[in-house]
């Protein structure tokens, strides 16, 4: 029988390929995987125990929290800061960037921008859900509280972008700009093994994931795409799939897995798309790009954009190349 390489070890041994590494952001990286079984243990319970449901309070995107956006947050904060290997965390559920920089902190080179919680409408239903992580260096001198400057970088300036999805098992999928590798939790070990090396997503494919709801307001370009998904055509084998189940992790992980695109317009409720740059299109369009993928805002390549607030919302369209190429044409050629 084949022995599974954790992802403990699989960090071990990509550290080696950076001589210049220290250890630090394999240290970090272990952290992370420590939060996401703490999440995955609240999330595997949920309905059994109280951590269901609203928490009462409104994040600063003015959505109603629920219990585990909360929980979630706590945990991934907690072991942040317990790994000693990170100055500053940029949250969804926090209005402002929480900084540590003294004792176990005070050498921390690493912030992290993250959605602890994606689809947290999905949580009371039991569709999959997810966590998403970016991990940049900071910009500003060690030993300092770290700056907004350090969690406004583009996000080509990213060192790691990964994300955890909690579904039928529970994966830690994750680059540091040398591909993309997932691995799966096996729960009678409590560790994360490798089971899916190097990633790569098909060249094109035939599922088309948008929120069709808000077919009246997306721009003309994708209004004709989605036309152009449904006509049958044998040759380019249309018509595609639907599928849609509005937790962008899940989504775009199906998608990369299988090829596919998915889309967030510009709608009535989110005139510049709903989904944060920082700490969910950055890191999701690293891991499309690393996997063979594109990933496009309607102002251009998302890692080329120039953050301008931690909380900012664009337009996203991320997926399998040729797909995502032919949304570009249409949005061009009718917008
Ligand atoms: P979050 O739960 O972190 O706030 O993110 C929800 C996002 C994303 O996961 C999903 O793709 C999108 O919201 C769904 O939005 P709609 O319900 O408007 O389609
Ligand atoms: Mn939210
Ligand atoms: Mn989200
Ligand atoms: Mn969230």
């Amino acid at each position: 029988m084949e022995k599974s390489i954790t992802l403990n070890e699989f960090i071990i041994h990509q550290q080696a390929e950076f001589p210049e590494a220290t250890g630090n952001f394999s240290c970090l990286l272990h952290h992370i995987g420590i939060a996401a079984k703490k999440v995955n243990r609240e999330v595997n319970k949920a309905g059994l125990v109280d951590i269901l449901g609203r928490s009462g309070c409104e994040n600063v995107q003015g959505e109603e929290q629920q219990k585990l956006d909360v929980y979630a947050n706590e945990a991934f904060m907690e072991e942040l800061q317990a790994s000693g290997e990170c100055c500053g965390i940029a949250s969804e559920e926090n209005e402002d960037v929480t900084t540590f920089h003294e004792g176990l902190c005070r050498n921390a080179k690493y912030i992290v921008c993250m959605d602890p919680l994606d689809g947290s409408s999905n949580i009371d239903v039991n569709v999959s859900v997810g966590t998403i992580f970016s991990i940049y260096r900071r910009k500003s001198p060690i030993g300092e509280a770290a700056v907004l400057d350090d969690f406004l970088q583009k996000g080509s300036e990213m060192v790691a972008a990964g994300y955890i999805i909690y579904g039928s098992s529970t994966m830690l999928v994750y680059t540091v700009g040398r591909g993309v590798n997932g691995f799966t939790l096996d729960p009678s070990l409590g560790e994360f093994c490798l089971s899916h090396p190097n990633i790569k997503t098909p060249a094109s494919g035939k599922i088309y994931s948008i929120n069709e709801g808000n077919y009246e307001k997306f721009p003309v370009g994708i209004k004709k795409y989605i036309k152009y998904c449904q006509e049958k055509d044998a040759k380019t084998n249309r018509p595609y799939t639907s599928r849609y189940i509005g937790s962008l992790v899940a989504d775009f992980h199906r998608n990369m897995l299988k090829g596919g695109v998915f889309m967030y317009p510009s709608t009535d409720n989110h005139p510049n798309g709903k989904l944060r740059l920082l700490y969910e299109c950055n890191p999701i369009a690293f891991i499309a790009e690393q996997a063979g993928g594109l990933a496009f805002s309607e102002e251009g390549r998302i890692l080329d954009l120039q953050p301008e607030a931690i909380h900012q919302r664009v337009t996203f369209y991320a997926g399998a190349h040729d797909m995502v190429m032919k949304v570009k044409e249409f949005l061009n050629f009718f917008n």
